[in-house]
């Protein structure tokens, strides 16, 4: 077991990271939080599965189910969700508890967020990209038509509960998706964590293996650790985007369901990897040691030849993150460090075209 600390002042909370600890660490994070009320949102797969192992919570009230999936992760579910809060009258000092991936988290959290103007809420990330980064740091909201991830709020939660044993039935894909976030996370911050995961790369996680446990501790460190210092990406949080300027304009150009996030955000790691070759003067090692580390989990690197580079660039420069037409991207000059600097078009265009020449993934995108 592993407790990592997110310290924001009077927001701060914990992470407890454990194998078989759901119950425990559930009914101890909630016996601290002395609620009138406990809600459990969640999936009805989700609850069928672990209604069992959820400690005395389980008996608290009827859970609050939503439908899964991306396509869900709208107002609409939200307010559904904030309905039956109110129709059971839950009061201030109530709890929301989150138990899914992240497409739970960010709506429950902003449930939570917005219901009486807020009230507390747990995680408890049940996919490995929740556990290793969207269960930390606050950041909660939905999709509308217009783009993914425009209404939100921060919203920190008051503990998180991983048990990595719920990841013994996620499909391998998604665990893939998380450990694109992890080699992420050892490249902006940590050379050696990075070559530590590169060098176990696996394309079957049952069982899974013992390092999982003390990785994802590991992560939700280097996330708190970001996430404490700056809490509302006023700057340094930003550095998590690394890979993402790219990622999110393949998903976007792909309607998001050719490729996972992970998946995306892999590809988009070694352009981005490419583009500090020419703003900050990465070495062309850095390049080879994220494609070997993503290819190592079977994740894809190379673009998908249905988007144009032209198509990416443009849809970068429309990025949420683009301020004032300026595009800024998180960029490594090393493993293990990152910065964010501007990037102009044509530069970013550059190293979509190296990004071609390097040939492709022998996985697919389908
Ligand atoms: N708030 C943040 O900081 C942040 C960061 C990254 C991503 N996100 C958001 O997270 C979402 C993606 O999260 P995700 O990848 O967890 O997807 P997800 O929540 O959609 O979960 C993927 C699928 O796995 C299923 N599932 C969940 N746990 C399972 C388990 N233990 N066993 C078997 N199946 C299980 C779910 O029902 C779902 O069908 C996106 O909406 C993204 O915007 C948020
Ligand atoms: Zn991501």
């Amino acid at each position: 077991m592993d407790d990592v600390r997110v310290e924001l002042g009077d927001r701060s909370y914990s992470i407890a990271v454990g194998s078989g600890n759901l119950a425990t660490s559930l009914d101890a994070a909630l016996g601290a939080l002395s609620p009138t009320s406990v809600h459990v949102v969640t999936h009805p797969m989700l609850w069928r599965r672990y209604r069992g192992s959820l400690g005395s919570c389980a008996a608290c009230a009827e859970p609050i189910l939503i439908p899964s999936g991306e396509r869900h992760k709208t107002l609409r579910t939200v307010a559904s969700v904030l309905g039956a809060l109110a129709e059971r009258k839950a009061d201030r000092r109530c709890v929301v508890v989150a138990l899914g991936g992240g497409v739970v988290g960010d709506m429950a959290g902003f449930a939570a967020a917005c219901y009486l103007r807020g009230v507390r809420f747990v995680q408890v990330p049940t996919t490995l990209l929740a556990q290793v980064d969207a269960s930390v740091g606050g950041k909660t909201g939905v999709d509308l038509p217009q783009g993914k991830n425009l209404v939100g709020s921060f919203h920190q939660p008051s503990a998180v509960v991983i048990d990595t044993q719920t990841l013994a039935t996620l499909p391998t894909r998604c665990m893939r998706s998380g450990i694109a976030e992890i080699l992420k996370h050892g490249i902006i911050a940590d050379a050696a964590y990075f070559e530590f995961v590169a060098a176990r790369g696996r394309r079957a996680w049952r069982p899974l293996p013992d390092w999982l446990e003390p990785t994802v501790a590991q992560s939700c460190r280097m996330k708190a650790h970001v996430v404490s210092q700056d809490e509302r990406e006023g700057g340094l949080r930003a550095v998590l985007n690394f890979g993402h300027t790219v990622g999110h304009a393949i998903e976007t150009l792909t309607g998001y369901r050719r490729l996972s996030h992970g998946e995306a955000v892999a590809v988009g790691m070694v352009t981005a990897a490419l583009v500090g070759e020419s703003v900050c003067g990465s070495s062309g090692v850095l390049v080879e040691r994220i494609i070997a580390g993503v290819s190592a989990y079977g994740l894809p690197w190379s673009l998908p030849q249905c988007c144009g580079d032209d198509e990416i660039v443009r849809v970068a420069m429309h990025d949420k993150k683009t301020s004032g037409g300026v595009l800024r991207m998180a960029l490594a000059p090393c493993l293990g460090r990152a910065i964010i600097a501007p990037v102009d078009a044509p530069v970013l265009l550059d190293a979509l075209r190296r990004h071609r020449s390097l040939g492709s993934s022998e996985v697919g995108h389908g």
